[in-house]
């Protein structure tokens, strides 16, 4: 069974249920605990943002494009960031290939990143990687727009490959991208710039792209 309470950690990942409270959300973060908030497709076709009651221990929501603009009635996903940054102190809004938006509610500042172009094969577990990418980034104090350019990059790779969580990119892949769109001719300064904040994390020396990987076959049986 599930523990009441998860072990005490920096961070945490909560998808909220509307009308469903879990208490275990409240409990991590009075420990310290920055939680993280995902959710899905509100099946009652309500969205009410109200019954996301847990939301109010979290530090930062992120739903995609639909959820966002049906929990706040807005028809731009920008709006619903804004108007989500009301309830939360750092909304994310993720617009699929198009990137993500985000407005930090403290400052009131508002960061956009856009997605990197890859051939998406499987966009399974996209939302999950981006959030993983985006904790990742958070704990590591980075900027805001680094956050998003980092879950944006993981997510983006992982769609490349077959598989949810299986396909999210490690270090070495990640490095190993960065060698090769450094080098590569004809990539626009500007945008190569939005990932020199990658030069410092990783290793000198990277493997070459595209690395070969085992390709889960859980799940794939007719
Ligand atoms: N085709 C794509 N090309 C590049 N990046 C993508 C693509 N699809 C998704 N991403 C990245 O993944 C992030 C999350 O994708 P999306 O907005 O579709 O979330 P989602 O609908 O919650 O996904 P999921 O189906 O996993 O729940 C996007 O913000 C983007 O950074
Ligand atoms: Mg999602």
């Amino acid at each position: 069974p599930f523990p009441q309470c998860p072990p005490r950690a920096r961070a945490a990942v909560a998808s909220l249920v509307p009308g469903r409270s879990e208490p275990w959300v409240a409990s991590a973060a009075r420990s310290g605990a920055m939680v993280f908030a995902d959710v899905g497709w509100d099946e009652t076709g309500r969205w009410d943002l109200a019954g996301l009651t847990d939301l109010a221990h979290c530090q930062a929501f992120l739903p995609n494009a639909q959820e966002a603009m049906r929990y706040t009635r807005t028809d731009c996903p920008r709006a619903a960031a804004h108007a989500l940054a009301e309830h939360v102190p750092l909304a994310v809004v993720t617009l699929g290939a198009e990137g993500a938006y985000a407005v930090d509610s403290a400052t009131g500042t508002a960061a956009e990143v856009p997605a990197i172009a890859v051939e998406a094969l499987d966009p399974t577990g996209a939302g999950d990687v981006f959030v993983a990418g985006f904790v990742t980034g958070t704990l590591a104090n980075w900027p805001l727009a680094d956050r998003l350019a980092f879950a944006g990059l993981t997510a983006a790779l992982s769609v490349q490959e077959f598989g949810g969580s299986l396909s999210a990119p490690g270090w070495a892949e990640i490095a190993a991208w960065w060698q090769q769109v450094r080098t590569c001719a004809g990539q626009d300064p500007a945008a190569l710039q939005r990932y020199a904040f990658l030069q410092d994390l990783l290793p000198a020396t990277a493997r070459h792209w595209p690395l070969r990987r085992a390709v889960p076959t859980i799940g794939f049986r007719p």
